[in-house]
Order: C-alpha cells, then sequence, then structure tokens
C-alpha cells in the first residue's frame, strides 16, 4: 500500500467513526442543521429519534396538557407567529395575562439556559414548567400523566419511545427533543457569510459593521445565534412602579437586578413585540433603545453605557435595522397534527 492510499483509508475510517458516533449521540439521524448553524446537541439521556420528534410534536400541540383543555404549547409559540405570538405578554387559561412576552421557541436548542431570566436549565425542564403554571396552563403533571394514559395512542407511543407509560419525565423529553427541530439558519447574513457578496444590500452591509464595530452589539448580541447567553441590565423597565427583576429571582444577587439573558436576534421580522415584557413594537423601537444604550436606572450594565458612547446616528440605526432584518432565515412552520 502507498502512502496516498494509506491516507484516503485513515481519512475514510475516520470519517465513518465520526459519522457513527454522532449518529449514536441521537440514536438515528442527526437533525438537519441549516447552513450557518452550528450543530445541535441533545443531552446523552435524551437521544432524538424520528418518533421521539414525533411524539413530542403531538403534545406541543396538544391543549389537553391545560387544566381546561383550551391553550397548548402552540398557543403563545405559534407556528404561524414565528414561534412565538403578537402579543406583548402571554394569555393564559381563564384569560389571565402575565407579566413577560413569549420568546419564540425558533433556536431554542442553542440556548445556554432558558427563560429571559435563565432559571430553566434544559429544555427538558423548562417544558414542564408552563403546564403547572397557574396563569399559563394551570394543570397538575399527575392529571396530565392520567389524562393522557387514558388516551391508548399516547400509551402507545411512550412504549414505543420510552419503554415505559406515560411519564412527566416521558413528556418533557419528547417536547424537547421536537423543540430541537425548530431552527432557523440560511438567512441573507448566512449566504454572505459564505461568500455570497450579493446576499446583503448596501445598507444591510453597512449596518453589519456598525454592529459589530462602532455599536458594540455582537458583544453581548455574538453570532451566529447574536446571543452570548448571558444577563445584563438593559434599563427596559425603568421607570416602572414594579420593575421586573429578571435574574435577580434566580440568584438573589443585588448585581443581577433587572438582568436579562441576551435574546437570540435571527428572525425578528416574524417574532415582535419585543423585550422581556414586550415593550417595544417595532424593530425601530427595539434597536432605538438598544442604541441610546439601554434606559438609565442604577443596574445599567456598564456594556450598555459603552453602546451610549458610540452616539449612533438616526442613519446608523435605520442601517442596523436593515442588518437585522438580514438575519430571518428559513425555519419550519408547521400544521397543528391531527391529534390522537
Ligand atoms: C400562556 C402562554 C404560554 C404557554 C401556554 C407556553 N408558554 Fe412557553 N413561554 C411563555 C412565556 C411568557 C415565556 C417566557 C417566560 C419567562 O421568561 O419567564 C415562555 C418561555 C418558553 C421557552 C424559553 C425560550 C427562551 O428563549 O428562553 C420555551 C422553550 C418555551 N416557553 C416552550 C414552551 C412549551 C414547550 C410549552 C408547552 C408545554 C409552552 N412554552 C407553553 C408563554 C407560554
Ligand atoms: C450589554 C449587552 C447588550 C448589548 C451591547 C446590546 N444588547 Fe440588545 N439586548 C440585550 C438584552 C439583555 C436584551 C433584552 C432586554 C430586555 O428584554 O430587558 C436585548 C434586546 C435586544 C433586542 C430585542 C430582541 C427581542 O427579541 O426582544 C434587539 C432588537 C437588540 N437587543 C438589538 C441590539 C442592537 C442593535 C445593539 C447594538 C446597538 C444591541 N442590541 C446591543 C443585550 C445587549
Amino acid at each position: 500500500m502507498n502512502f496516498r492510499t494509506t491516507t484516503i483509508l485513515v481519512w475514510l475510517t475516520a470519517g465513518t467513526l465520526c459519522f457513527l458516533s454522532v449518529v449514536t449521540a441521537y440514536g438515528g439521524p442527526p437533525p438537519v442543521v441549516p447552513p450557518g448553524l452550528p450543530p445541535v446537541e441533545a443531552p446523552a439521556d435524551n437521544p432524538m429519534t424520528p418518533e421521539k420528534i414525533e411524539l413530542g410534536k403531538l403534545l406541543y400541540f396538544d391543549p389537553r396538557l391545560s387544566k381546561d383543555g383550551t391553550i397548548s404549547c402552540a398557543t403563545c409559540h405559534n407556528p404561524k407567529e414565528g414561534w412565538s405570538e403578537r402579543r406583548s405578554t402571554s394569555k393564559g387559561i381563564k384569560g389571565q395575562i402575565g407579566s413577560r412576552n413569549s420568546p419564540t421557541v425558533i433556536n431554542s436548542a442553542y440556548h445556554r439556559a432558558q427563560f429571559w431570566d435563565g432559571r430553566a436549565a434544559t429544555l427538558e425542564e423548562q417544558a414542564l414548567g408552563p403546564i403547572e403554571n397557574p396563569i399559563e396552563m394551570g394543570h397538575k403533571l399527575e392529571d396530565v400523566v392520567k389524562e393522557l394514559t387514558a388516551i391508548p395512542e399516547y400509551t402507545k407511543r411512550f412504549q414505543a419511545v420510552f419503554g415505559t407509560g406515560v411519564t412527566k419525565d416521558g413528556i418533557g423529553k419528547a417536547i424537547a427533543a421536537f423543540e430541537r427541530t425548530i431552527l432557523s439558519g440560511n438567512s441573507p447574513y448566512d449566504r454572505f457569510k459564505a461568500g455570497d457578496e450579493t446576499a446583503l444590500t448596501d445598507a444591510q452591509k453597512r449596518g453589519m459593521q456598525l454592529f459589530t464595530k462602532k455599536g458594540k452589539c455582537a458583544l453581548c448580541h455574538t453570532p451566529p445565534t447574536f446571543s452570548n447567553g448571558r444577563y445584563s441590565n438593559a434599563g427596559v423597565d425603568a421607570g416602572k412602579p414594579k420593575p421586573d427583576p429578571g435574574r435577580h429571582d434566580v440568584t438573589k444577587k443585588d448585581r443581577d437586578f433587572g438582568k436579562f439573558r441576551t435574546p437570540h436576534l435571527r428572525d425578528l421580522v416574524d417574532t415582535g413585540p419585543y423585550f422581556h415584557d414586550g415593550s417595544a413594537k417595532t424593530l425601530e423601537d427595539a434597536v432605538a433603545l438598544m442604541a441610546d444604550g439601554g434606559k438609565d436606572n442604577p443596574h445599567l450594565s456598564s456594556m450598555m453605557k459603552g453602546v451610549r458612547r458610540a452616539k449612533l446616528t438616526d442613519q446608523d440605526r435605520k442601517d442596523l435595522v436593515e442588518f437585522l432584518k438580514a438575519l430571518s432565515g428559513q425555519y419550519p412552520v408547521i400544521e397543528p397534527p391531527k391529534l390522537p
């Protein structure tokens, strides 16, 4: 065997091993990640399989997860409204209004922690929260388990996927596996990064420069997901009689008061209104507050003050908005499935 054949063989073996390890990690084919996005990692104890994803999809759209059978995950994270909803803050069972804006489920697979304040570590853990939240779905998990157990199609599917009956652990895992398939990439920005010079307009190219350099936006909104996963205070609540404590609720540390996790910025065109309280109606409004360096309050993040010093002009702000539009990509829009 000459040197070249050996090298080719080594590469082929390495490639096959790599592929096999990915396939085993997911217990099935890995999710198809659109161009521009990093690989999706599922926890070791919740590999993704087509059957589990399908079960998760049914649960996601099933209003029987709520106490009065009226609200499903899709009510507040509607595929046709960018997997979020066109309301400032959410409305749960019996018309109760919450205090926070429903974030999109798109690319939530990449968040290091879930919720505006990062109080859930994983999608598995997050999924069970709204079911028991009294103003969201207001149900008891043990009752949900009982009710789903009475539906033969669900017991059959849980058996096939987990080898058990219906469990709350299984509900969380199946929904999380489904959510990990809701990805958006291949935006004009991604195509530009991949070498297509024509993918961005001139305004968008100027906006991209401002975003990374003068405006300092990328320090927090770091590509490719456009979040660094950290928490900052931008003063969105400043001046309210009862500001949302945000991250402080989780850590109880004074310095975390009014801090929220940096949101992703993909698909903003479809996911307004913006901010944790949905107080910015338009993308222009949201960019204006950020470009102003947030609103004054005793806990304003020093990095927001850095943005303020950049003194972004009206033209800069317009270009930033245009750039953000270039982050809108292609994500699945799923019709509600026929429920068992
Ligand atoms: C009544 C509306 C409502 C329902 C129903 C609801 N959610 Fe949410 N969801 C929200 C709101 C509001 C938040 C943000 C709450 C917070 O940060 O404190 C949220 C946060 C999330 C997040 C975190 C996203 C991020 O960026 O951190 C995920 C994921 C999610 N929900 C998935 C689900 C799933 C799965 C279900 C069904 C089991 C569900 N939601 C049901 C309103 C709702
Ligand atoms: C210090 C970190 C930081 C910097 C710098 C920063 N942001 Fe933000 N951004 C945040 C945080 C945190 C939020 C959420 C604030 C809230 O809801 O209370 C946010 C929210 C946003 C939103 C709303 C997204 C949504 O889904 O609700 C937009 C748009 C945005 N930022 C754009 C920008 C732009 C443009 C710049 C640069 C001019 C910028 N940001 C600079 C941290 C930052």
